[in-house]
């Protein structure tokens, strides 16, 4: 029996490749950067699964365009704001995700970064290497406290608790928003607020919402506006929830201390950006899930997804359940 066809938008780590090649005849995207929409719409067709990056935007077109053999799409991620999900359902299609397994990298990472910003880690290195320090001064490069002071987290999921366990090592008091929950998980201690109370009172803002129309621009020149003027801003979830003009004008009008972003809008940002002229904006290129522990997971978890999906199998970790209900 000839084996199930499929397309991968890029070579993912060895212990995913591996599954996926000795179950599947597999068309792999050979290069660094993600393949255009027209290479995806003419690589997809035919085929019975195909493992995307968040970098492909995947919608009902891609879909028609692979045909009626297509029942699976793995992302190689958690975050599932690149496929039209809602499409895929009504085209029978499953849908995968990487949930769980990039928790603590991302909590990690979200970690170094309200921690540099705070702290000026990137400015002071920049001055030092420059040649720029001059001498320790009393008032030299003074950043934020953490302890004793007021984490807000926007998003209290897997990663926004993480993030909470974190901070109680800190002696940070943490406070939570999220609309979708009515109580923190036993053992953290964290007080449910609404969200202008936690843009009122939060030291550090830390997002971690999956980006949705009511998330979009859920950072702007208002929200930005009731935050204090000592907070400052960590995101790690999606670019689209920060209004990214908004925020220089935040951070040139000392609206807010400072700012620091995993994510942006575009990924890559334009070197020509004016956020990357900003001493109190630090940026890194969407590196949250980046570790290699974290890396092969997702690999072996967005294989998994993909293989369920062509034997026609339930997928382990599935974003739209109600496919089966169909
Ligand atoms: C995801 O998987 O959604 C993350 O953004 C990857 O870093």
């Amino acid at each position: 029996m000839s084996k199930p066809r499929v397309f991968i938008t890029r070579r993912i780590l060895e212990n995913g490749m591996k599954l996926i090649q000795d179950f599947c005849e597999a068309d792999i995207w050979p290069e660094e950067l993600p393949p255009s929409r027209q290479a995806i719409l003419d690589h997809v067709h035919g085929m019975d699964g195909l493992l995307c990056l968040l970098t492909d935007q995947i919608d009902s077109d891609i879909m028609d365009a692979a045909g009626a053999r297509l029942k699976v799409i793995s992302s190689y991620s958690v975050g599932i704001d690149n496929v039209d999900v809602a499409a895929a359902s009504a085209h029978g299609i499953a849908v995968g995700n990487t949930p769980g397994v990039l928790t603590d990298a991302t909590a990690d990472l979200a970690f170094a970064l309200l921690l540099a910003a705070g702290r000026r880690v990137l400015e002071g290195e920049r001055l030092v290497k420059s040649g720029g320090w001059k001498t320790w001064g009393p008032s030299f490069m003074l950043g934020a406290d953490l302890a004793g002071t007021k984490l807000g987290i926007v998003g209290f999921g897997r990663i926004g608790r993480a993030v909470a366990r974190r901070a109680v090592g800190f002696g940070m008091h943490i406070i939570f928003s999220d609309p979708s929950r009515s109580a923190p998980e036993p053992g953290v201690n964290a007080t449910q607020v609404d969200f202008d109370t936690l843009l009122r009172e939060a030291d550090f803002v830390s997002l971690h919402t999956p980006l949705t129309t009511e998330t979009r621009g859920l950072i702007n020149a208002g929200t930005l506006g009731r935050m204090k003027v000592t907070a400052v801003l960590v995101n790690t979830s999606r670019g689209p929830v920060v209004d990214q003009r908004a925020l220089y004008e935040a951070l040139v009008s000392k609206c807010i201390f400072a700012a620091a972003l995993d994510v942006t809008v575009p990924e890559p940002l334009p070197v020509e950006d004016p956020l990357l002229t900003l001493d109190n904006c630090l940026i890194v290129p969407h590196i949250a899930s980046a570790s290699w522990r974290t890396r092969a997971q997702m690999s072996l978890m967005a294989a998994e997804n993909l293989i369920a999906g062509l034997k026609g199998e339930r997928l382990p970790n599935c974003a739209n359940p109600e496919v089966y209900g169909m």
